[in-house]
């Protein structure tokens, strides 16, 4: 199948260009800068991608161009574009101030093959402290902004770019019709990648690997493994068994719904309900790390044993998808939470691993799922951490404070899926963009809170309590914090900025309907700093 290679300098948005690919319908691979795969012929184009160094940082990333120019395509982005002209004789120097933000393209040549289709004055996103200060011989100048000359370059008759602005971000206007004029009209992609090929050539793949072999696979709830789950399904029926582990932490009522979601679509489930012994673990524990290594060490308890039982299983499937594959350049390389997702099962039952969705990002999972018949509600699910409540409720586990967690949880997630907001311009583009399915009618949209946020949920502070009065009583009881972020890939995220009627709404009906609280507050820290969740 046809590729475009992403090279990985180290740039925060690099999955994102490979997400832009994607949507392009053409098949991507992000690999690290310096492993450029030589030998495939079924490369099509090259990407590199910006970088967190400047070109004269001693770390900065370096890598051999010369068995790729004059062979395929190449567009540099950022600091792929300054790595580039520096390489090839031009001259890259600090700004005089960081360049950041909203820009706006001024031609230097018109009709220039990366900017058919794109106006005069298209707004761009620069982000960047080095600025290209002048071109190699034989380069010439396509684009300017304000304030950056060099917006732009080509080698004269080659097919190789450099931008210095981020054409994957959503504020480049025209950053897809660009990435469309490269890997389209420039590396000539048949743009044959879609939701409905992927189960096609997946599911016979399937067939063909597993013969009759019987599969065992974790469910979560959440949309990847829920998908890889239908996906198998599709190709070996029954001959795949499910195993749906409940730690007692999951949402208010959670589990009987998923459930029932899951034999709805004909799978073939184990759920086990093993609450007893998660609380029983977890009791006066309440340092965040201990409690994901208890409940990630018990998950894995409870999942062997009834693994155990289909002795004739031969394969192991996980809803691992792409980004969580992808070789990372490990920058700062700290632990900064111990994730806990479905372990290895021991060696010694010799399980093969076998992960249908290895190749995608989230947003086409959903499609995917789409595809592939699935109800709404299950596809457009917020990501859940595998520990569940446990992790949001700070200080020791009580099978009484997850029911208060629960109710004020779900009171919450009812209503932001109940509140709607119509939306225009940028911020409908954005949602669109993101997958929701809404449609615009009048150059509007309509859409939940629910489906404009990336994830959302309650926190029980259950150390603390403050005074508060109800009716002429005076209460001592616990606040609980509300955290909803936005994000695309959750490695940073912004607070949401919920409409204020909602909040009040919200407070009060957490304050009036959920025994033990008596107070709400909304957290408003972005990640980074801080996390997503709170512990
Ligand atoms: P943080 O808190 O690190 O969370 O900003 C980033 C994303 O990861 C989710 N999360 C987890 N997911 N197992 C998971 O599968 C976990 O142990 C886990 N901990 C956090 C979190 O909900 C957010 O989407």
């Amino acid at each position: 199948m046809q590729k475009i290679i992403i090279l990985d300098f180290g740039s925060q948005t690099t999955q994102l260009i490979g997400r832009r690919v994607r949507e392009l319908d053409t098949f991507c691979e992000i690999l690290p800068y310096n492993k450029f795969p030589h030998n495939d012929p079924d490369v099509i184009g090259v990407i590199l991608s910006g970088s967190p160094y400047s070109v004269y940082d001693p770390e900065a990333f370096k890598v051999d161009l010369s068995g790729i120019r004059g062979q395929l395509p190449i567009l540099g982005i950022c600091y792929g574009a300054q790595y580039m002209s520096h390489t090839y004789g031009g001259r890259v120097e600090p700004a005089n101030s960081r360049e950041y933000g909203r820009a706006h393209l001024n031609f230097i040549e018109s009709g220039n093959r990366l900017f058919e289709g794109i106006g005069e004055g298209s707004q761009v996103w620069m982000s960047h402290g080095d600025t290209i200060t002048a071109i190699p011989e034989g380069f010439r100048c396509v684009a300017s902004t304000d304030k950056v000359k060099f917006a732009a370059y080509q080698a004269d008759n080659e097919p190789l770019w450099g931008v210095q602005f981020h054409p994957e971000v959503f504020h480049s206007i025209d950053g897809t019709q660009l990435l469309r004029n490269f890997v389209v009209g420039v590396c000539g992609s048949r743009q044959d990648w879609s939701a409905a090929n992927f189960v096609e050539q997946t599911v016979a793949e399937l067939k063909a690997q597993l013969g009759n072999d019987r599969v065992i696979l974790g469910l979560s709830g959440g949309v990847d493994s829920s998908v890889a789950a239908v996906l198998l399904n599709r190709a070996i029926g029954d001959r795949l068994t499910c195993i749906f582990v409940d730690h007692g932490m999951l949402r208010k009522n959670e589990f009987q719904n998923v459930m029932n979601d899951y034999k709805c679509l004909g799978l073939n489930v184990i759920g086990v309900d093993a609450s007893k012994k998660f609380f029983a673990e977890l009791e006066g524990v309440s340092e965040p790390e201990r409690k994901r290594k208890i409940i990630g060490a018990g998950f894995i308890d409870v999942f062997d044993a009834e693994a155990r039982k289909i002795t004739d299983a031969r394969w192991l499937a996980q809803g691992t998808i792409y980004p969580d594959r992808i070789e990372s350049l490990n920058i700062t390389g700290k632990v900064i939470k111990s994730h806990h997702n479905v372990g290895g099962l021991p060696e010694e039952m010799h399980l093969q691993l076998c992960e249908p969705l290895k190749w995608l990002f989230k947003d086409e999972v959903r499609r995917v799922g789409r595809q592939l018949g699935m109800p709404e509600h299950l596809i457009t699910r917020h990501p859940f951490p595998g520990p569940g409540l446990a992790v949001r409720i700070l200080g020791a586990i009580t099978p009484e404070k997850v029911r208060v967690l629960q109710d004020a949880d779900d009171i919450f997630i009812r209503s932001l899926r109940e509140y709607k907001t119509r939306l225009s311009g940028e911020e409908a583009r954005r949602v669109l963009a993101a997958g929701v399915p809404a449609d615009m009618r009048d150059g509007e949209i309509e859409v939940s809170l629910y489906d404009q946020i990336w994830q959302a949920g309650a926190i029980l502070l259950s150390d603390v309590r403050s005074v508060g009065v109800m009716g002429d009583e005076r209460t001592y009881e616990n606040p609980v914090a509300l955290r909803a972020v936005t994000s695309s890939d959750a490695m940073t995220a912004d607070w949401a900025h919920l409409p204020y009627d909602f909040m009040a709404k919200v407070s009060n009906d957490i304050i009036n309907h959920v025994r033990g609280v008596n107070r709400v507050c909304y957290d408003i820290s972005s990640k980074p700093p801080a996390t997503i969740e709170w512990e």
